[in-house]
């Protein structure tokens, strides 16, 4: 079982859990997590599932107008979120766009606030979408995983992450 986590993240949450993810899913075989600026090089056939995941920005992906908004978040004097590199380079949206179509197995997850979905929006229903309108199959239901007001991943939250990832390698 092959498993790659290709991942965006402004401030390192959403890295946090697709690190937590792969761990899971090295349980059953060979995992890695990857930042979405280097995952156009990666051959996705090789693998036997996508795991895809995001911030929430503004109900959904992130456009390059909200991955300014990020960055210009972590400039102001004492923030606390700091910005990851490359970070603002490309974005799950847009590498969507341009991956080719396959058949495969395909998971997606977000990062978002801790309230109700129907307030904050899931960065995950459009991943999910644009996996599907690629050619995937969906092995699970999306994901969230809750971050508080200052982007950090509420407690308990890579755990389930883990776990998460371990139950997704193990479906076939
Ligand atoms: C420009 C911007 C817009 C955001 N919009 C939303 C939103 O609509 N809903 C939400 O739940 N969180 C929103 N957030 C919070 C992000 O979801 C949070 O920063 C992210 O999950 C942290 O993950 P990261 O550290 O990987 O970037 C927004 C954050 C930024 C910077």
């Amino acid at each position: 079982m092959r498993t790659l986590v290709v991942y965006e993240s402004m401030f390192g949450s959403t890295r946090l859990v697709a690190e937590a993810i792969a761990r899971g899913a090295a349980d059953a075989g060979e995992a890695q997590a990857l930042p979405v600026a280097r995952a156009d090089a990666e051959d996705l056939t090789g693998y036997d599932l996508v795991v895809v995941g995001g911030p929430t920005h503004l109900h959904g992906m992130s456009r390059p107008s909200s991955r300014r908004g990020a960055e210009q978040t972590a400039a102001k004097p004492g923030a606390d979120e700091t910005l990851e590199p490359g970070a603002t380079e490309t974005g799950v949206r847009e590498w969507l766009s341009t991956l080719p179509s396959v058949h495969g197995r395909a998971a997606a997850f977000d990062t978002r606030r801790h309230a109700p979905a129907l307030l904050t929006g899931r960065a995950s229903n459009g991943i999910g979408k644009g996996l599907r309108h690629r050619g995937y199959d969906l092995v699970a239901e999306s994901e969230s995983f809750l971050v508080d007001k200052k982007s950090c991943l509420e407690p308990g939250e890579e755990a389930r992450a883990e776990q998460w990832g371990r139950a997704l390698a193990g479906t076939r």
